[in-house]
């Protein structure tokens, strides 16, 4: 997890108490939330974290997933047929604090990965700004834009980067126009 202290740990005052940031506490940072099941999406996740200076949270299923593609492709097929929710590893950031939010996974069988489905069901992000991400191998096509609304009704989700998984692919120039268009909308209107 790459979380920066700010926000998390408390703060020494002058008079040498310690006083420790309420819930509350807003920061202008946005927030980078990601699942990677073989890390090309928190190679996206760490582009968009230097290139907005925000905290970027790896979450984690409790129960990993197979490493046999047969099996795991089996797996997901059903958790997405299911809309089955997997409990995660804790440690998560808490999204309280933030008003923007990226958020990515792999496109799996057309869709969010179901661990980036259960952080993003299980905290309350209404009121907030979602920049969906996700990497794919020019398969099954997605619309994560679609699926987060759905999962997060009282979110403003924008327009979605999707990042072909190829090494071949220079992708940078796409992140940073990505992040020029959608993000800076973002940050000179309402959240700014
Ligand atoms: C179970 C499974 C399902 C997938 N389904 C799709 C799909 O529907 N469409 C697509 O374009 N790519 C699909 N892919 C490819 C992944 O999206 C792609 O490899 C991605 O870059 C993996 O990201 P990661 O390294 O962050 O896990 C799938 C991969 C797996 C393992």
């Amino acid at each position: 997890m790459y979380m920066s202290d700010s926000g998390k740990a408390g703060k020494r005052m002058g008079n040498g108490i310690i006083k420790k940031h309420q819930k509350t506490d807003v920061t202008n940072r946005p927030l980078i939330i990601s699942y990677s099941y073989s890390g090309n999406t928190h190679r996206i996740a760490q582009e968009i974290c230097v290139a907005t200076g925000g905290d970027w949270c790896e979450i984690y299923p409790w129960q990993p997933y197979p490493m046999a593609f047969p099996e795991l492709l089996d797996q997901v097929r059903k958790e997405v047929q299911t809309e089955y929710r997997p409990r995660l590893l804790p440690g998560s950031s808490n999204p309280k604090p933030y008003q923007v939010i990226f958020a990515g996974s792999p496109n799996w069988c057309g869709t969010i990965a179901p661990p980036l489905a259960s952080w993003l069901a299980r905290n309350d992000l209404s009121g907030k700004i979602i920049l969906p991400f996700y990497s794919h191998c020019g398969g099954v096509a997605c619309d994560f834009r679609r699926d987060i609304a759905r999962i997060c009704p009282g979110a403003d989700v924008r327009e979605a980067l999707g990042v072909v998984a190829d090494s071949s692919t220079d992708w940078s120039e796409m992140l940073r126009e990505w992040i020029a268009s959608v993000y800076k909308e973002v940050l000179y209107s309402d959240a700014g």
